[in-house]
């Protein structure tokens, strides 16, 4: 989504400054094209150097230098920009952005700016907190201003509040969501993502090789896609989705518990269980740890809860859209599981090739179509299938405008 996307980033005078070459530098990874502005006072804090460095290009700081193509850097630097990042943003240019002031070259660039802005803010949380600072930010928001952060935690001047800066991983994977339609506006989704943990004793246990990928590139496309997204999450270790509330769990029973008490708090309008749930747990786990020279321990295991089943066959439930890791017969499996837990939608793939893999083939299945997506990324596979969710939900309760 940012491959070639041409990108202006405003640097303005924050600690949080250092920062935005994270930013630049995962930008140019993801094969975006960046051009870097500063305000004099963000020189102080890092170097234009560095960011020259980064972006492969000059670093525009003054009003008062023409570009190299005989043009004025504001003009210019917006001409063929499809984003302009203002990151850090801080209190000072949000109340010069919102009041139209361009008295430098950053303001004077937010100013003539002719695509979509997006604001990084970066501040004390008293100054973010200033009813003067809340007020310039909802006039930018209204005037279709993005915003992203700021986040909470220790800041640079010794306080802890609301006013940090999002981490740079988190802005790179939230930017996305800025050039995507948004046909899940208004809706909630729900999904169970990774495997299930189920202990033997105080240190062993069940569990299986899901990383959690697959179900988190879905949770990124729904929520870039506008959806609400709660994730209930066994032990994962690779990243977690930013802007996702994320519900973490370890046995499958936990997981059947936080996924009922969602349901019942609130309605949602899509469940997505990609969570592969621990089909056994041991009936009577062990106390502290198993000594080797006890013996064999005897284990008895049980079958645990099956939660997608739960959730499709809830009365007034959620539309229910599973996943089928099967070694083989991957329609006749699909069709059964389709009835078996009471889903609108089984997208089933090959085990070996979904496990721990940055790419999947998988087989959309509903009562009357079959297609097929990939082998593709896994980003790519949650778009496509998410697609396929839209149109179950527009069956379910009529197109997006009725919301
Ligand atoms: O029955 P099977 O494990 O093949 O079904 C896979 C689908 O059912 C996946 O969507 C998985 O998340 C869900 N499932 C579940 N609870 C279980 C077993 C599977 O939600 N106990």
């Amino acid at each position: 989504m940012l491959k070639n996307r041409k990108i202006t980033v405003a640097v303005t005078g924050g600690i949080a400054a250092y920062k935005a070459c994270e930013v630049v530098r995962g930008l140019v990874k993801l094969g975006a094209d960046v051009r870097v502005a500063m305000t004099e006072n963000a020189t102080r804090f890092v170097g234009p150097v560095t960011f020259e460095a980064l972006s492969g290009h000059p670093v525009a700081t003054t009003e008062w230098e023409h570009t190299p193509e005989g043009a004025m850097p504001h003009i210019e630097l917006n001409l063929h920009a499809d984003l302009l990042l203002v990151v850090p943003a801080t209190a000072n240019i949000l109340a010069k952005a919102a009041r139209g002031i361009a008295d430098d070259l950053v303001s004077a660039l937010i100013l003539a700016h002719r695509s979509k802005v997006a604001f990084v803010p970066a501040m004390n949380c008293h100054m973010w907190r200033n009813p003067a600072t809340q007020r310039n930010v909802e006039d930018l928001k209204r005037d279709g201003a993005h915003f992203i952060g700021p986040d909470s935690g220790f800041q640079a001047c010794g306080d802890t509040g609301e006013g940090r800066m999002t981490e740079p991983a988190d802005i790179l994977d939230l930017l996305p969501g800025l050039f995507s339609e948004k046909p899940l506006s208004g809706r909630r989704v729900l999904m169970t993502v990774g495997p299930t943990y189920e202990p033997i004793d105080d240190v062993r246990g069940i569990t299986n090789r899901s990383s959690g990928r697959q179900g988190f590139a879905l949770a990124r496309a729904a929520r870039d896609l506008g959806a609400d997204v709660t994730v209930v999450a066994g032990p994962v270790t690779v990243k977690r989705p930013a802007g996702v509330r994320i519900v973490p769990v370890t046995t499958a029973r936990e997981m059947l518990g936080a996924v009922e008490g969602e349901l019942d708090r609130s309605p949602y309008d899509l469940f997505i269980g990609v969570a592969a749930v621990a089909d056994w747990r041991v009936a009577d786990r062990l106390e502290g740890k198993w000594k080797k020279d006890a013996g064999l321990p005897q284990l008895r295991l049980v079958e645990n809860p099956d939660i997608l089943a739960a959730v499709g066959h809830r009365a007034g439930g959620p539309v229910t859209i599973g996943f089928a890791a099967e070694a083989s017969d991957l329609l006749e499996n699909a069709y059964a599981k389709l009835e078996k837990k009471g889903a609108a939608m089984i997208v089933a793939n090959v085990a070996r090739d979904a496990l721990a893999s940055d790419t999947n083939r998988v087989l959309v299945v509903t009562d009357g179509e079959v297609d097929e997506i990939g082998p593709a990324d896994k980003d790519e596979v949650a778009r496509k299938i998410l697609y396929h969710a839209v149109d179950l939900l527009e069956e379910e309760y009529g197109p997006e405008d009725d919301l």
